[in-house]
């Protein structure tokens, strides 16, 4: 895990936010701060990585916290459910007819793993492609 310190402007770069055996284990979720952010990384089921804010935008739970179900994670708070985008998939608590969660989007960054390494795209820019890395 790495705890890069806000800087002004991010680099144009993938940045190095975790190793993969970090996610090692049952439970691949750990927390990341880079670059300003608190964020929540995980792998899910179908192996894809997401990298999403770290506080639920409902009532601010810890999604570190959260359940790792359903290709998501689940907040430990109410059950408001995102995917590896970011995108709000389920309120459990609206009527069964809401559409509300379409509207409900945590943010999210570019994540890719390169070798042992996860990388991930904080600039504004659209990311470079891997082979674009420079050491
Ligand atoms: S705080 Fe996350 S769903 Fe309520």
């Amino acid at each position: 895990m790495t705890d890069t310190p806000p800087t002004d402007a991010p680099p144009e770069a993938w940045v190095r936010i975790a190793a993969t055996s970090d996610l090692a284990g049952k439970r691949p979720v750990i927390p990341v701060t880079a670059h300003g952010h608190k964020l929540v990384l995980f792998r899910d089921e179908e192996g894809q990585l997401g990298l999403i804010g770290r506080y639920c935008p409902h009532r601010g739970a810890d999604l570190c916290f959260g359940r790792h179900e359903n290709n998501g994670i689940r907040c430990p708070f109410h059950g408001w459910h995102f995917d590896r985008t970011g995108q709000c998939t389920e309120q459990p608590a609206e009527p069964e007819d809401s559409t509300m969660y379409k509207a409900i989007r945590q943010p999210s960054f570019p994540v890719t793993q390169r070798g042992e390494e996860i990388l991930a795209w904080f600039a504004a820019t659209a990311p470079a492609t891997l082979e674009e890395v420079t050491e």
